[in-house]
């Protein structure tokens, strides 16, 4: 045991949003030279990364004085941010509504927990799972119903109030703090960073920390495989009320990702089931997806390389279907 680990009394969870612990993996890879480093977003108090975005995009609006206690924060997410708003915005004292995004049962242990901690969620079903070339679900594709419904509630209600975590840029400044907890972690020595992308929050974020301070640093992002949108660096990528946002702003610095990828919801799958038996790691499906393509730059590379990636969300959310989500 660390005898160092957890020497105080936190005042509230809110506090152990963030600093995430980092581990090397020591089976999965370990026939590579690469060394691969895990940060363990699922350790945040909700089980994902999401937390982090949900407290910035909180604060920052109350501290603009766009709500208050009593009003209600709604999204439209395929579940992770869903649960860290419901859980943050409860706790602050805020009715939180979800348009929940997923198809089928693939979102049902989101849609319980955020039914638990008393948020309002209504199911978005979008094409069914089978209608989803290769099975995994892009965030940015299955969340544009709901955000359209964000939309018209925010107009036509006062009091409500939309978080539009695809184009607040409190999200991107949420993840400044990630990458500066990696810099540390790692003592700046990162060949490689990877991260899903579903917002592109914190690949943005990261990227743009990394590439002032780590020189020759390679980032690279990932889409789910069934996507119908295929990026690319520089792409044209217009944007709109409901589409666009941090995603639109990362295409369109052509230096800041140098590859865009895609994973299947079988590659995802598989990596995660080995990080579960073998490393302990208890992670979902997305970080099965970065630990795949950094399965296969270790491979690719000549040398050894420190290779990291996020475990984004926590397996507890993939015991009835195992998708690969963002
Ligand atoms: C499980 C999972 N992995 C990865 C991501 C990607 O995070 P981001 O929104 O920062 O791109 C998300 C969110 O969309 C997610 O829920």
């Amino acid at each position: 045991m660390n005898p160092e680990k957890n020497k105080k009394i936190y005042n509230s969870v809110l506090e152990l949003i963030g600093n995430t612990p980092m581990v090397r993996l020591n089976s999965v890879g370990s026939e590579l030279e690469s060394e691969i480093l895990v940060k363990l977003e699922y350790t945040n108090p909700s089980g994902s990364l999401k937390d982090r975005i949900a407290l910035e995009m909180i604060e920052q609006a109350e501290k603009a004085g766009k709500i208050k206690p009593g009003d209600t924060i709604i999204e439209s997410s395929t579940g992770n941010t869903g649960f860290a708003l419901s859980t943050i915005g409860i706790l602050k004292g805020y009715k939180v509504l979800i348009y929940e995004t997923m198809p089928g049962k693939a979102g049902g242990e989101k849609m319980r927990m955020m039914h638990n901690v008393g948020a309002e969620v209504r199911l978005i079903e979008p094409d069914d799972i089978e209608g989803l070339q290769d099975r995994s679900i892009a965030g940015s594709e299955v969340e544009l119903p709901g955000r359209q419904l964000c939309l018209d509630d925010e107009k036509a209600h006062p009091g409500v109030w939309w978080a539009r975590q695809f184009s607040n840029e409190d999200n991107v400044r949420a993840h400044y703090r990630t990458a500066q907890e990696i810099l540390d972690q790692t003592g700046g020595k990162i060949d490689i960073f990877i991260q899903s992308i579903g917002t592109g929050g914190s690949l943005v974020a990261i990227a743009e920390v990394l590439k002032k301070e780590c020189p020759g640093v390679k980032i690279i992002g990932i889409q789910p495989a069934s996507s119908k949108e295929h990026w690319t660096p520089g792409m044209d990528f217009p944007s709109t009320e409901i589409k666009g946002g941090i995603v639109a702003r990362m295409l369109k610095q052509p230096e800041l990702i140098d590859e865009l990828v895609m994973t299947t919801d079988a590659e995802a799958r598989e990596i995660a089931h080995r990080l579960w038996k073998e490393e302990g790691l208890y992670c979902g499906i997305s970080s099965g997806a970065n630990v795949h393509y950094a399965l296969e730059e270790a491979r690719r590379a000549q040398g050894k390389l420190t290779i990291v990636t996020l475990l984004n969300d926590h397996m507890d959310r993939y015991l009835t279907e195992e998708h690969y989500v963002t």
